[in-house]
């Protein structure tokens, strides 16, 4: 099981890789090729670090630890995709949130080109369901881009990622991605919020959600809103729809979320720069699609028919790795995610079809029973089930 596997966010597994901590640096450069930590001017809270100390790990000790541990020789064609098993006998809906380290913010494995191609052509088709900005989330936006593309991807993936100096009088530069040959501005990052999305969206697997906490009001806490977004893989919603939205809003259809939505707001105001958390996600699907904007839930309303049976060829054990990042300049958080499709055969294959069946069963008995509903489970629960349970492995 996932978080039972204490090597589940392992990177280090993957073959001919090394990871090797560099020096902390003071000063941001305009290009980072080795990458290193998260510059100063992008830590705001930076600028009281001692003059003239140099080299110290005062920044880190300010803002978290931003460190970006290089992935060097890393070949992404051959490193396996994680293998995530989430599930568990009885669903309770749960933040589940674990710690992590800005290193693991992007993973790549061997599926980088073919998904990267696949997320060009859903953003051909459906642009405007998949990325889009409010006004209060452009300066985000800039701060996203410039992060990753400046600092993050080609600190942490050097074989695939470069920057390239453009003009040396000028100390302009631009981003190379090696594996698909794109190349990106970087010291003028797009105006254009949707240009500067799709770019991004083109270079990680990952979907993201910028958050910003609204002011605080005479009730509470301000709400965290949806500010802008990057979403090729919905599973099951509309993500236009949720822009300039709330979490509240936003999760108007998840059964149970008022037993941790208000849990999430008060956490989420707390999460500091260099401080991620990760959690999973998982939910089963009858075809092999990463864009699905609708038919994977059920919502209120809805009436669904049983299905006699399930093509094993196209099911799916569909799950999130998820992660929250805050961006420490605009303080806008960063809500990521990856998807992967296992096909439910290679979960037979492991030995654990009993256990996921067992696990689909159980999403009608926590403290979430409407689950069961909600993740389509009245459609397909029954047949995946007796697939799961079934002897052979090509029903
Ligand atoms: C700790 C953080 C979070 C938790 C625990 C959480 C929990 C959940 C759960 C349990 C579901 C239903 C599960 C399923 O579909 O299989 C869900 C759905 C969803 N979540 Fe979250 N969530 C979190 C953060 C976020 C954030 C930051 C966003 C971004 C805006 C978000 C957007 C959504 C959306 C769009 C859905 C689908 C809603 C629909 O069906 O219309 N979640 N979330």
């Amino acid at each position: 099981m996932y978080f039972q596997t204490g090597a589940a966010f392992s990177l280090s597994r993957a073959a001919g890789q090394t990871e090797r901590r560099i020096p902390e640096r003071v000063k941001p450069r305009p290009a980072r090729p080795r990458g290193a930590l998260i510059s100063k001017n992008h830590v705001g809270s930076a600028t009281s670090s001692s003059p003239g100390k140099g080299d110290t790990p005062v920044l880190a000790a300010q803002a978290g630890d931003m460190e970006i541990k290089p992935l060097t020789d890393f070949d992404w064609t051959t490193v396996e995709p994680e293998k995530l098993r989430p599930f568990k006998p009885t669903y309770h809906i749960t933040m589940g949130l674990r710690a992590s380290t800005p290193s693991d913010l992007i993973l790549i494995d061997r599926g980088y080109l073919r998904c990267i191609q696949g997320r060009q052509a859903i953003m051909v088709d459906h642009e405007a369901t998949v990325l889009g900005a409010i006004p209060a989330g452009h300066a985000a936006v800039k701060e996203l881009y410039s992060y990753l593309l400046g600092e993050y991807l080609p600190a942490r993936y050097p074989s695939m990622f470069e920057i390239e100096t453009t003009d040396k009088i000028h100390g302009t530069s631009r981003f190379i991605n090696k594996v698909t040959g794109l190349k990106s501005p970087l010291s003028l990052v797009p105006e254009d919020p949707v240009a500067a999305l799709k770019i991004i969206a083109q270079t990680v697997e990952d979907d993201m959600f910028l958050l910003q906490q609204q002011e605080n009001t005479d009730t509470g806490p301000g709400e965290h809103k949806s500010i802008a977004f990057i979403c090729c893989h919905p599973a099951g919603f509309d993500p236009s729809e949720k822009l300039g939205k709330g979490l509240k809003t936003i999760h108007t259809p998840v059964p149970a979320y008022e037993k941790i939505g208000p849990s999430m707001e008060r956490y989420f105001s707390r999460v500091e720069a260099g401080k991620s958390v990760k959690r999973v996600n998982w939910s089963v699907q009858t075809h092999t699609r990463l864009f699905a904007p609708s038919g994977n839930h059920v919502y209120a309303g809805e009436t669904v028919k049983e299905l006699e049976s399930v093509d094993i060829e196209t099911a799916r054990l569909r799950v999130e790795l998820q992660t929250l990042t805050r961006l420490p300049k605009t303080r806008a958080l960063v809500f990521s995610f990856k998807t992967y499709l296992y096909p439910l055969a290679d979960i037979k294959a492991e030995g654990l079809g009993p256990q996921l069946a067992d696990a689909i069963e159980g999403l009608k008995a926590g403290n979430a029973p409407d689950m069961w509903v909600y993740k389509g489970g009245g459609r397909w629960g029954r047949a995946v089930c007796e697939l799961l349970r079934s002897g052979s492995n090509v029903d």
